[in-house]
């Protein structure tokens, strides 16, 4: 059993690997669409627990009607928080994602009222939707994948009022992305657009597959609750 389960982590640590090379978005997501079919038993083989831990941070910090919220699942894959959002009760979900194949899959999931094929970092949010009472990004805010500037967009379309969910890792590669993306977040709360409800660090987020890491790294969610904005102001906190 135990050489098995071995096999088949080495071929999964393979695959995640060779996905960590593509240096361009456009080869992310063209990895993203030959990995589709498999995604959802490599990433349990992985332990990648990050759509649950982020469906249950932004379930408690969540304080409006659930089944009413509208949710919007930004670089949703297969769906797999979408799958866990329902287990707490929400029921309204959109998904936007730039691989075809892994939209494909959220199709299948019959979670999504709406699914559209979007590049984050390239294609604005804002501009194809309204505005939701929450937001998530899971396992996609890390170096080479969704670009810092898409925070923004998060932040824009969310309701006042509303939240915003967001992962990342907290292992050695991703470390500068993380900084950065923190900067941000705490940028766009002194500005007044949002203010943070909580920061988690998650010990055991998913399985290493780096040659300098062993055993689990770690990661982290982040919930951030838009403030009211005015027309006309430059910016108004409640
Ligand atoms: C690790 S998967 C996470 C999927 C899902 N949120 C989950 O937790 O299972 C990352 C997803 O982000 C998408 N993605 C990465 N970079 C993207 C970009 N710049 N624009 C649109 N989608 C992107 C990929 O296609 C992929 O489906």
């Amino acid at each position: 059993i135990m050489s098995a389960d071995r096999n088949t982590f080495e071929n999964v640590k393979a695959v995640i690997l060779s996905a960590h090379k593509g240096a361009t978005t456009k080869e992310k997501v063209s990895f993203y669409n030959t990995w589709a079919d498999n995604y959802d038993q490599d990433v349990a083989v992985l332990d990648y627990r990050a759509p649950r831990l982020a469906a249950d941070r932004i379930s408690s910090c969540f304080s409006g009607v659930r089944e009413e919220a509208t949710v919007l699942d930004v670089a949703c894959g297969t769906g797999l928080v979408a799958k866990q959002m329902k287990k707490h009760g929400f029921r309204h979900f959109v998904g936007v994602d730039g691989s075809e194949a892994m939209l494909e899959k959220a199709r299948e999931s019959g979670l999504y009222q709406e699914l559209k094929q979007s590049m984050l970092g390239e294609d604005s949010l804002s501009e194809v939707w309204g505005s939701f009472d929450v937001v998530l990004i899971v396992g996609a805010l890390s170096v080479g994948q969704v670009s810092i500037n898409v925070i923004r967009e998060l932040c824009n379309v969310t309701k006042s009022g509303g939240c915003v969910c967001m992962t990342t890792r907290s292992n050695h590669d991703n470390l500068e992305y993380k900084a950065a993306l923190e900067h941000e977040l705490k940028q766009m709360e002194e500005e007044g657009l949002w203010t943070c409800l909580e920061v988690t660090e998650v010990q055991d987020w998913e399985r290493a597959v780096t040659e300098q890491e062993d055993g689990y790294i770690s990661g982290a969610v982040y919930i951030y609750k838009k403030l009211l904005t005015l027309p006309g102001s430059r910016q108004n906190t409640v």
